[in-house]
């Protein structure tokens, strides 16, 4: 059954002549900072090929989350500020953002409250991963930034299947998940999942995506980065980050609460501080 519906997801995903594709300056940049000790000049070089990634490092770096009185105008200093993590997220946010942008999805799909889902999963999910001291807080926020992209691909390419879906949740107060499975027999995590597979995207990421609610995983698969951007997808639905189209709350599994091993009492902090970066990054980010 799963098996079957695996390669009818392959099938729609690849029958999709002019599926949006990832900007290589992601994998670059990614391919860069994993090989080698790449100098701040190596990277302002591959950045400012991109204009729209140049132009939100510059926006980023003067917001007032820097709080700097003067302007800084150069892209290498602003690297320097920056450090190469948040680079790397704005680098992967801005090609995002413009993927998201190229997407035509049916009127029922509100693209800037679905991208403000996207930034509020991502950055709730970083501060888990970073709260629980996982290794890797950079993978996370990817992995919720692209958690729900399977909704986009319903909307654009799927459009009558998915205003069904919608009536559905309307109706009933599925959750999305559950509709689509019910009325199409497979669910964006899988949509989703197969892009970032053909984006060729880390098998860790594709992962985050495809069990980020904990549905259909083969034993052993859970991971802290998995659970970390469940339990964001959770958070940032309470927090009302944007809308996934969903009516209510996911519910957070247990067992991906206990694997990250926090405390009850740590869970005041992440909200806060989700919050804080979740206005910053909506504020140079939004979606028009
Ligand atoms: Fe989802
Ligand atoms: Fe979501």
């Amino acid at each position: 059954m799963l098996l079957m519906n695996a390669k009818r997801v392959d099938r729609i995903i690849n029958s999709i002549g002019e599926l949006p594709i990832l900007p290589t300056i992601y994998a670059r940049l990614t391919h860069i900072l994993n090989v080698s000790d790449a100098s701040i000049s190596t990277i302002s070089n591959i950045i400012s090929e991109d204009q729209s990634v140049a132009a939100m490092v510059l926006r980023m770096v003067n917001s007032a989350a820097y709080g700097f009185y003067n302007k800084i105008g150069e892209l290498q200093h602003a690297i320097a500020i920056l450090g190469l993590n948040e680079i790397k997220n704005l680098v992967l946010a801005t090609s995002m953002y413009n993927v998201v942008k190229g997407f035509r999805p049916s009127d029922r799909f509100d693209m800037q409250e679905f991208w403000k889902h996207s930034i509020g999963c991502a950055v709730s999910a970083r501060v888990l991963a970073e709260t629980a001291y996982l290794k890797n807080p950079e993978a996370v926020f990817t992995g919720g930034l692209l958690h729900d992209i399977g909704k986009l691909i319903h909307a654009s390419y799927l459009r009558e299947e998915f205003d069904n879906v919608v009536a559905d949740v309307e109706k009933t107060g599925s959750q999305m998940s559950e509709s689509e499975r019910r009325l199409l027999g497979f669910d964006h995590a899988q949509t989703g999942s197969a892009l970032a597979e053909k984006w060729l995207l880390p098998r860790e990421i594709v992962n985050m995506i495809a069990y980020h609610h904990l549905t259909d995983m083969p034993p052993d698969t859970l991971t802290k980065e998995i659970a970390a951007v469940h339990i964001g997808n959770t958070l940032c639905t309470a927090l009302r980050m944007g809308s996934g189209g969903e009516k209510r709350v996911p519910m957070v599994n247990h067992e991906a609460w206990e694997i990250l091993n926090l405390k009850v009492s740590d869970l005041e902090y992440v909200m806060q501080r989700s919050a804080k970066l979740f206005e910053e990054r909506v504020s140079i980010m939004e979606f028009t």
